[in-house]
């Protein structure tokens, strides 16, 4: 009987403790991943933003070639080009800079050997990729199309940086950091 007494006592206590248990955790962010592999990533990133840079070579992006230029093709719908002009000229300078974030990531190239994001030129090549799309993103911010003319060479010297070394080269080769002694690289295990 005592111990029923006592359980008496404890139970709206034990009830309470049920009654608010602890809130769940939220769920953890999720990790950067890769979604393409780097061929893809370069052909839908890069690629076209790096185009509409380039064309100012050549339009005013606001002028009278505006209705051709790569400003209002890339970032029209229809009749709309709300997001066109200059500061379609600026998202595509700031998504250059993106993409050196996506560069980190550790990813697939499309032979199938690992991109090498771990290793310091790779780094030195991003981060050069990253200073040319700000560079781009100050210069479009001036609308200047001189300014546009120097960036753009900029731009295209941080792209064929890593090129020279990571891409124009036999596709097989592709991503394989090349060798240090001047050795000819062995062809990668694809896995
Ligand atoms: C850090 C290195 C690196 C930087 C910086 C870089 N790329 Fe690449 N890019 C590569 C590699 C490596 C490949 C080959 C990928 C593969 O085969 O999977 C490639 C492939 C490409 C391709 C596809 C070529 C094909 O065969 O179809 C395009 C287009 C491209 N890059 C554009 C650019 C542009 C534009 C920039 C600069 C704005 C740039 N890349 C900056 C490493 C880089």
């Amino acid at each position: 009987m005592k111990s029923l007494r006592w359980l008496m006592v404890m139970l709206p206590f034990l009830f309470v403790a049920c009654a608010a248990p602890e809130p769940p955790a939220p769920p953890a962010a999720p990790a950067a991943k890769a979604y393409g592999n780097l061929l893809q990533l370069m052909r839908a990133i890069p690629f076209p933003h790096s185009n509409v840079i380039f064309d100012t070579q050549t339009k005013d992006p606001e002028g009278a070639e505006k209705p051709t230029a790569k400003a209002t093709l890339v970032y029209s719908l229809g009749d709309s080009d709300v997001y066109a002009g200059w500061a379609a000229v600026e998202n595509s300078a700031l998504a250059i800079s993106e993409t050196a974030n996506l560069l980190t990531i550790p990813r697939k190239c499309a032979s199938g050997v690992d991109a090498p994001v771990d290793r310091e030129d790779w780094k030195m090549y991003v981060a050069g990729l990253a200073a040319a799309g700000e560079a781009a993103y100050a210069a479009a911010q001036t609308k200047n199309l001189d300014k546009m003319l120097e960036v753009s060479e900029t731009v295209t010297l941080a792209c064929s940086a890593c090129h020279d070394v990571y891409r124009d080269r036999d596709e097989t080769m592709r991503c394989v950091p090349p060798p240090a002694d001047g050795a000819p690289a062995a062809a990668p295990e694809a896995k």
